[in-house]
């Protein structure tokens, strides 16, 4: 029990000395470790250090598939979403509303379908990603109607996207990539956005080599 004890405070005692010389050497005085309320509210560790954001937004419940309407443990955009972040090898950031979406099938058709006639933008749960550090974000939705969920629109306004280059892709019924890539082009005048990369979505789980094409756009 002593010897652990003993090891843990030298543990401690180290780590310090070794931050107070860091310190000392490049003589920038100490970060407190939550610089301020805004950046304790960002999430970090999701950008890479060469700039690749990858976000996507995915339900998860009852969807049509091969075998009819079941419920999807994981969304199709997730598992695309998936593959991409073992691709590029960093973690994929889930956008998220507040009020979760029902797994009803038919109830989340006529939910999507009033918040797009209300051009409404569901509140996010955060903390959202932090945009200063991104060059390109990699950024997955489904097909709602024609376009991406309204959530998505929420994101984009939320977290910024000028003067930043946005890969696209998204899962579908059968209507490839509809008004999004044009809704994106709007949303986001100063950002270079790409071609869509649309994939149906009962295929996501073998898009391999859609997600290693969609990791080559971010990063060629
Ligand atoms: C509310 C809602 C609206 C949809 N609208 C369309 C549509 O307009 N065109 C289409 O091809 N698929 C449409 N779909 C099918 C989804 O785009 C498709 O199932 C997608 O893969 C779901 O992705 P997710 O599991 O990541 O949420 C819709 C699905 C939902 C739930």
């Amino acid at each position: 029990m002593k010897t652990i004890r003993k090891t843990g405070i030298a543990l401690v005692l180290g780590t310090v000395a070794l931050a107070l010389t860091a310190c000392a050497k490049d003589k920038t005085p100490a970060k407190p470790a939550v610089a301020s309320q805004q950046q304790a509210s960002q999430a970090s560790n999701y950008v890479s250090q060469d700039g690749i954001l990858l976000a996507y937004f995915s339900r998860r419940g009852q969807n049509h598939t091969d075998q009819g309407i079941q419920t999807l443990e994981i969304g199709n955009t997730e598992r695309v979403a998936l593959k991409i972040s073992d691709q590029l090898k960093q973690p994929a950031y889930q956008i998220q509303t507040v009020k979760p979406y029902t797994d009803d099938f038919k109830e989340m058709l006529e939910i999507a379908k009033k918040e797009q006639a209300e051009n409404a933008r569901p509140e996010l749960k955060g903390p959202l990603p932090d945009m200063k550090p991104v060059k390109t974000m990699v950024l997955g939705y489904p097909i709602w109607h024609g376009t991406m969920p309204m959530a998505v629109f929420s994101f984009l306004e939320k977290v910024g996207c000028d003067n930043i280059t946005i890969v696209p892709f998204n899962t579908h019924g059968s209507s490839g990539v509809a008004r999004s890539v044009d809704d994106l082009r709007k949303v986001c005048p100063k950002a270079t956005v790409l071609d869509g990369t649309p994939i149906k979505g009962t295929l996501a789980a073998g898009a391999d080599k859609e997600a290693a094409e969609i990791a080559k756009k971010a990063r060629p």
